[in-house]
């Protein structure tokens, strides 16, 4: 099968992909994905659509040379998917990896609006989609038979949502605790160590593992987007990250954070979730962990996630090495999720 992939946003996140679709182009033909990219666009730096394909390597290049956007990139999804109708053997995949806005998640909630009222399936690393609108997009691509999946949101490409969604029928997830800020674990143990705050930070940017606006990291936003998308998937819940007791971390931690660690016990940033649909409480909180705590051990850009599930009881997964090849990693086993269910449908028809 052939999946048609329109990139909206060509970041950090998107340019590793389109790598490691060319590094797996052997793996994805054994399982008879060959997936071509026919549309990319962006804010400012120009957008390309071609049915024909767009060869990787010459991205950037025609980006470059086309338009400033007059139109907005849900317009931009709406007249590729037009385009695309004159060609059935490719079934249109939106590839959703634009900037994180905590204020309404918009305009990526919009892209994914358009791309599944086009008919298109939707992948998207972004968090703001299913943090604010995860129940109505649901909703959206199930009456359209159509695939929403967004396994990069939380813990990179950590398969979570695939883990529950795939291989616990009928479990019942009570609730989760988890550290699944990267960032701000990254800082919090340079901080342990006493390494100034900003160093600590600029690392993050440098190696594109922070949000582009780093306040969203340090003020946990991202961890409270996370926690809002969490609760809305699995705790059946129907929250925004504004309904997330937030706190975040600043240059004044590092004292906390070398006091806990001198008490042999670890500072962290803990996104808690507990409850069921409306009565859910949320939070995201520096909490001093005692040592033996799974989430005390993590370091660096190290995350990890509880669930508290019934009947399997505690289980921890820990992520020890975050970075752009493991979020890349989790739209290409979404993308293969999409193809294998739209092998399916088409077979049964
Ligand atoms: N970086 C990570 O490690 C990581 C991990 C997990 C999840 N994520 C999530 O993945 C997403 C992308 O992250 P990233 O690091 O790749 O970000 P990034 O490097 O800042 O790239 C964002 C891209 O989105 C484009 N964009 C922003 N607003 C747009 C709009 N309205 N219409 C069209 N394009 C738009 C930008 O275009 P311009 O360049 O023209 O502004 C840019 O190409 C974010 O939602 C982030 O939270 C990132």
């Amino acid at each position: 099968m052939t999946p048609a992939l329109i990139l909206i946003g060509y970041g950090h996140v998107t340019r590793r992909f389109v790598r490691l679709l060319d590094e797996s182009r052997a793996a994805l033909a054994a399982l008879d994905v060959h997936p071509v990219i026919v549309g990319v666009a962006t804010r400012r730096h120009g957008r390309v659509f071609d049915g024909r394909g767009i060869d990787a390597a010459s991205i950037a290049d025609r980006l470059v040379a086309s338009a400033a956007p007059q139109r907005s990139a849900a317009d931009f999804i709406t007249d590729a998917l037009t385009a695309l109708r004159a060609v059935p053997a490719l079934t249109p995949v939106i590839i959703e990896a634009t900037t994180l806005d905590v204020v309404d998640g918009e305009p990526a909630t919009s892209h994914v609006r358009a791309a599944l009222a086009g008919g298109a399936h939707v992948i998207t690393a972004n968090k703001g989609p299913v943090a604010f609108a995860y129940r109505e997009l649901a909703a959206q691509a199930e009456a359209a038979s159509r695939s929403f999946l967004f396994e990069g949101a939380v813990m990179d490409g950590i398969p979570l949502f695939n883990l529950v969604r795939e291989t616990m029928p009928t479990v019942t997830v009570r609730g989760f605790r988890g550290v699944v800020n990267s960032t701000t674990n990254f800082v919090l143990t340079a901080l342990e160590r006493g390494e100034p705050f900003d160093e600590a930070l600029a690392r993050m940017q440098a190696d594109g593992i922070a949000e582009a606006d780093v306040s969203l990291d340090v003020d946990g936003w991202d961890a409270a987007a996370k926690t809002a998308a969490l609760a809305n998937v699995l705790l059946g819940a129907q929250t925004t990250p504004h309904d997330v007791a937030r706190e975040g971390i600043g240059v004044e931690t590092g004292a906390r954070a070398v006091a806990a660690r001198g008490r042999g016990r670890r500072l962290k940033l803990v996104a808690t979730g507990s409850g069921q649909g409306a009565s859910v409480s949320l939070r995201v909180r520096l909490e001093e962990l005692a040592d033996d705590d799974p989430l005390a051990a993590l370091e660096g850009q190290a995350n990890a996630i509880e669930l508290d599930t019934w009947p399997l009881g505690h289980m921890v997964m820990t992520q020890r090495n975050g970075g752009l090849e493991i979020t890349a990693y989790a739209l290409l086993s979404d993308l293969v999720t999409v193809s294998k269910r739209a092998a399916t449908a088409r077979s049964s028809r």
